[in-house]
Formats: structure tokens, sequence, C-alpha cells
């Protein structure tokens, strides 16, 4: 029977989230622990002609909950950019990625689902379609997405990415060993980034000045990757997560992991993704020391956690 397989996995944003939304560039790596995985079949027999299978939701589109609009909205633009006029399918959901934790789970489901409706259809997967196509799922979800995050969940290895200049793959001097720990709570992604529009409204010059700031730190902390400065890069992240805090969109609960990620020996700490909950990363010296990190997060509450190295070994 046919059925064909599109996949995606999750992202980690080592610096210049927010930021990016104003034009900024920004780090993101893939996070490779976790992924999420689309399954298109032939069936489906209802009026749109699709079917959906998820954690949430089993039943025809036109049923789909509000929560899903953003996936049903990119299925129908996808299955008219690839002129399919009566389908007859059924797509299953199947995820790792945590959502609402700033891993890129709504991403990386939007991109997988696109890409196995290319598949399915035989249609010659253009990299650039798929992106534009994943980000309708983003702009439902998020609002006014920057695009990195569709980006990041199907890329290999870390890139810089800018608004309207996409992607650049960057190169590693040496290993960083992260601890991405999850404070348990449901960060709102479209709410954080509509805070900052806020204040970016009532005080620009405040807040351009932490952008600007954001925008510093992110090409150091390039620079330091490159040349393999492992405690340079630490000190951007923690630099970084001061602007963060100064536009409200760290807490206390992000506030408490980071502290206790610095206590307990990191080179660097920050929020990841889109804050107010969700998850920090921490920066950790080796393996051993990784390690360590995530035992100590974990004792102080952090719900999950979990390790991903970025360099050369990153790629089995
Ligand atoms: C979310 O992963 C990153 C943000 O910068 C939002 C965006 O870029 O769309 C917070």
């Amino acid at each position: 029977s046919n059925l064909s397989v599109g996949a995606a996995h999750g992202k980690i944003i080592l610096i210049g989230e927010h930021a990016v939304v104003y034009n900024k560039p920004a780090i993101a790596i893939p996070f490779t622990e976790v992924g999420a995985k689309a399954i298109i079949q032939e069936g489906g027999n209802d009026e749109s002609g699709c079917r959906l299978n998820c954690k949430y939701f089993c039943g025809p589109f036109e049923n789909a909950p509000e929560p899903l609009s953003g996936i049903t909205a990119c299925v129908h633009e996808t299955l008219s950019y690839l002129q399919v006029e009566k389908p007859n399918i059924t797509i299953r959901i199947e995820s790792s990625i945590p959502s609402g934790r700033g891993l890129g789970s709504s991403a990386a489901i939007a991109y997988a689902v696109v890409k196995g409706l290319f598949r399915y259809y035989g249609h010659q997967a253009n990299e650039d379609e798929i992106l534009r196509l994943a980000q309708v799922a983003e702009i439902f979800a998020h609002g006014n997405p920057s695009g990195i995050d569709v980006v990041a969940v199907g890329s290999e290895g870390p890139i810089r990415f800018q608004k309207g200049k996409g992607a650049v793959p960057l190169p590693i001097g040496k290993t960083l060993h992260l601890v991405i720990a999850d404070t348990g709570r449901f960060g709102d992604t479209r709410t954080a980034v509509e805070s900052i529009r806020t204040l970016y409204e009532q005080d620009r010059l405040t807040t351009q000045r932490s952008l600007d700031l954001i925008e510093d730190f992110t090409y150091h902390c390039e620079q330091a990757m490159a040349k393999g400065d492992v405690k340079l890069v630490g000190c951007c992240l923690n630099l970084a997560q001061e602007e963060l805090s100064a536009l409200g969109v760290s807490d206390e609960g992000i506030d408490r992991l980071v502290d206790v990620a610095r206590d307990s020996g990191a080179l660097g700490a920050k929020l990841t993704g889109g804050g107010r909950g969700g998850c920090i990363l921490a920066l950790a010296a080796d393996e051993q020391d990784a390690l360590q990190l995530s035992i100590s997060l974990k004792e102080a509450g952090a719900t999950e956690t979990y390790i991903s190295r970025i360099g050369m070994s990153q790629h089995h």
C-alpha cells in the first residue's frame, strides 16, 4: 500500500532568540535527541479527504480542535501547492518533542508533514518550498515568527539564521556540551513575542538597545564557536540572558535554574526559545561536567534534562 514518512528533529536556539524577530541574526542547532514523524497513508474518506491521527485528536480534519488549525491550514496549503484535488489520506503524527518548551515541536511537526506529503505525492522536494509551507503552521502558532524554527528542525548542523537572508552553516572549532533543562512550565512563544512588541512600542530606545546588544553577543558567540573558545561562548550566553531578562521574557523559574547551573559550574546559562517557562540551556566544560550539571538541575526541580553535543561528533 501507499505510505510515506516525513521526519524532522527538534531545535535549540543557542543565542539570538527574540532579536531574530527584529531581523537580527540568531544561532540555532539541531536537537536530534528528539523528533517528529508524519506518516501519510492512503484512506481517510471524510469530506475534506484528510484524516488526522495524533496524540490529542483522531478524526476528520473538519473536526480538529483549534490548536490544530495551524497544521490543517499547512496541509491544505501544501495539497493545493501539489495540485491534489481529491486527497484520500490519513496523516499520523508522532512526536517525542515536548510541546511549548522552545524545542521546536510545532515547527518539526509542520516540517515533517509537508515533507511527508511531498514524498507521498512523488513531488521533487524543494527545500525553500517546504520551509515556506511549514511556515504556514508557524504563523498560526506564533503570530509573527522569524522562520528560524522551521529551518533549524530540518538542518543537519549549527546555523546562523537571519530573516530574509536564510541560514548559513556554522563552523565549530571545539565540541560544545550543552545541558537542556525543562522548567516544567508551558512557555507561550506567541505571548512572549507580543510582550516584546508592546515594550518596543512603549520604549523603543531601551528595547532597541537590548536587541542591539543581543546582536553583538550573537556575533561574538559565533566567532568564539569557530575559534573553539568555549569560555567566551559561555560569557556570551550569560550576557544574552541579561538582555532577555531586561526584555521581560525570563521569569523566576528560569532564573532559578540558570543560577543553579552557574553555581554548579556551567560556563554560561540562559533561557532557550520563547522563554516565560520552557527550557534553559547550560554550557558545560566537558562531558563529565554536563552529566553533573544535569543531576544538579534535576535536583533543583527541572522536570527533564537532555544532554546535547554540538560539533563534529554530532552527526552519527
Ligand atoms: C522561538 O524559537 C524563537 C523566537 O525568536 C521566535 C521566533 O523567532 O519566531 C522567540
